[in-house]
């Protein structure tokens, strides 16, 4: 099959592929064709394209392919140049488009929507959302920066003390984590706020404070916010009073799916806002989370505040954008060409490609029947047996024995005694690396199992945890320098002899 790459309307700065990832497409067995000037935004230029493999057509050739790839939804001209029975690729707002999706099955095209893709663990690596809310977030920090008139980190000059910027991040999922994570690495002080109060771990992780709003919430199953209730709303009204008082910086980002934007910023606290202050409503164009902002514009208000209501904030780092867009498209390729032969097949049976399906056969297909994620801890399990007879039921068995406290104990003990003996013989430096050894074992087994997974990064979670056990272990392992064997008697009990060897001074 062939796959075309076109160029993107004005105000579009992403391109659908890279040289990189046209490269790889190529690997699936298509044959790839681009629009002239298609990735001038993103800094591509054609010839990186043709050494890719890609070969240089006109548009109307490039929309004739038969799969083609695009960032912004199409236009009605646009459309109409798609072949009957084409693949169409790109971000279609299913949910906000129905007029495009009845154009597009009334045209034969199957339509494959980007920003369907559930967020589950298994459909990560497509999940285009989350790389532009990650881009989106970190270039909202970028945006007011540019706008404050005053440093980040707080400093101490020769012309006097910088107090650090104090930033409020509202909403930690993709988007906000990402600002927070930014806005703390230039050096501000960033507090956050969430319904959820499973992302308070993360907001910590990442240098910010979580303000927890002590309103009890309808816990998540599927790792989005539900609608939050008046008591809710009510007290973080007045969190949001008191910062906005005494924050410099804030950058909205709630959202609850398929509603509109929660108003959590008023006109009241904008007005509450010293001169010079910033607010980014990354929600801006769904409806907005600041009273006063301006889809797509920058307004000052009379008491001097800058309210950005961009709504192309990925757009702002296209080359950036464009590489992850393109590594998305192209794992969502390598799933629907099973064979690797260059030809796109649909499975409506696997839950991801029939997520993304929005039209097919000339009739729409969205919305999709939910997916079922959960970030929520699991359930307790019920009193059941395997057969479900409840527990304390005349035909339910014996409830399994569980080992008593003295014999854990003696257990423990035994295993200690082995360890201790496996020290004494053992000849240095082998009972230090075999104590950091079994410190890692114990220290891993309770640190990983008791990760909680929240939103979609699972697999980060667990991996963030390993690598806290490895900074556990190298501490462990540490020896100390030299000359601390002099220095201090508290070492030699710690370190091997060898190391405190007679080469010490
Ligand atoms: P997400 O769903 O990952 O995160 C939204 C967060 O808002 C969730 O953590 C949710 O718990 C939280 N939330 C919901 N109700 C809240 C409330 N009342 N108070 C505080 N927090 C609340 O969404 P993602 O991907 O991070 O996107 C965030 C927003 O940024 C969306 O509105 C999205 O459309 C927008 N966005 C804007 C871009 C731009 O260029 N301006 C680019 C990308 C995303």
């Amino acid at each position: 099959m062939r796959i075309g790459i076109v160029a993107e309307p004005t105000g579009e700065n992403r391109v659908a592929a890279t040289p990189v990832t046209v490269a790889k497409i190529r690997t699936l067995g298509y044959e790839v064709v681009i629009e002239p000037g298609a990735g001038a935004a993103s800094s591509f230029p054609d010839g990186a394209y043709a050494d890719a493999g890609a070969t240089l057509v006109a548009g109307p050739e490039a929309w004739a392919s038969d799969v083609v790839l695009k960032v912004a939804a199409p236009t009605a001209e646009e459309v109409a140049r798609l072949n009957p029975g084409a693949t169409l690729i790109g971000l279609l707002s299913p949910a906000l488009s129905p007029d495009l999706l009845a154009r597009l099955a009334a045209r034969g095209v199957t339509a494959v929507a980007l920003d369907a893709v559930p967020r589950i663990s298994r459909a990560q690596s497509m999940d285009v959302l989350s790389s532009m809310a990650n881009i989106a977030g970190y270039r909202a920090v970028v945006e007011a920066a540019h706008e404050f008139g005053r440093f980040f980190t707080g400093q101490v000059t020769a012309a006097g003390k910088v107090p650090p910027a104090k930033v409020l991040v509202a909403g930690a999922g993709v988007a906000g984590l990402a600002a927070i994570g930014a806005a703390s690495s230039l050096g501000a002080i960033v507090r956050a706020t969430d319904p959820r109060p499973e992302v308070g771990d993360q907001v910590r992780s990442i240098g910010g404070e979580y303000l927890p709003v002590d309103v009890t919430v309808e816990q998540s199953t599927d790792g989005y916010a539900k609608a939050t209730s008046e008591a809710y709303d009510r007290r973080a009204a007045e969190i949001y009073s008191e910062q906005a008082r005494d924050v410099d910086i804030i950058i909205t980002t709630a959202q609850i799916p398929g509603r509109t934007a929660p108003r959590l910023i008023t006109a009241s606290d904008v007005a509450s806002m010293r001169p010079g202050s910033v607010i980014v409503d990354m929600a801006a164009a769904q409806g907005g989370n600041v009273e006063g902002s301006v889809p797509g514009e920058r307004v000052v208000t009379g008491n001097g505040v800058t309210i950005l209501g961009y709504a192309d904030l990925p757009g702002r780092l296209p080359t950036q954008a464009s590489q992850l867009y393109g590594t998305n498209l192209v794992n969502l390729l390598t799933l629907l060409t099973p064979g690797q032969d260059g030809e796109l097949t649909i499975d409506f049976d696997d839950v991801v490609q029939r997520a993304v399906t929005v039209t097919r056969d000339g009739a729409v297909t969205w919305p999709p029947p939910p997916v079922q994620v959960s970030a929520a801890p699991a359930p307790a399990p019920q009193a059941a047996d395997a057969a479900g007879v409840p527990a304390g039921h005349p035909e339910a068995p014996p409830p399994k024995k569980t080992m008593s406290p003295a014999r854990r104990a003696g257990l423990i003990a035994l295993g200690l005694a082995a360890l201790f003996a496996l020290c004494v013989v053992s000849p240095p430096p082998l009972p230090q690396h075999f104590l950091v050894l079994a410190l890692s074992v114990v220290v891993g087994f309770y640190v990983i199992g008791r990760v909680t997974h929240a939103l979609h990064t699972p697999l980060m979670s667990v991996t963030n945890a390993i690598s806290g056990i490895i900074i556990v272990g190298a501490m462990g392992s540490w020896s100390p320098p030299a000359w601390s064997c002099r220095s201090s008697p508290r070492w030699p009990c710690w370190s091997p002899a060898s190391t405190c060897s007679a080469a010490s001074p």
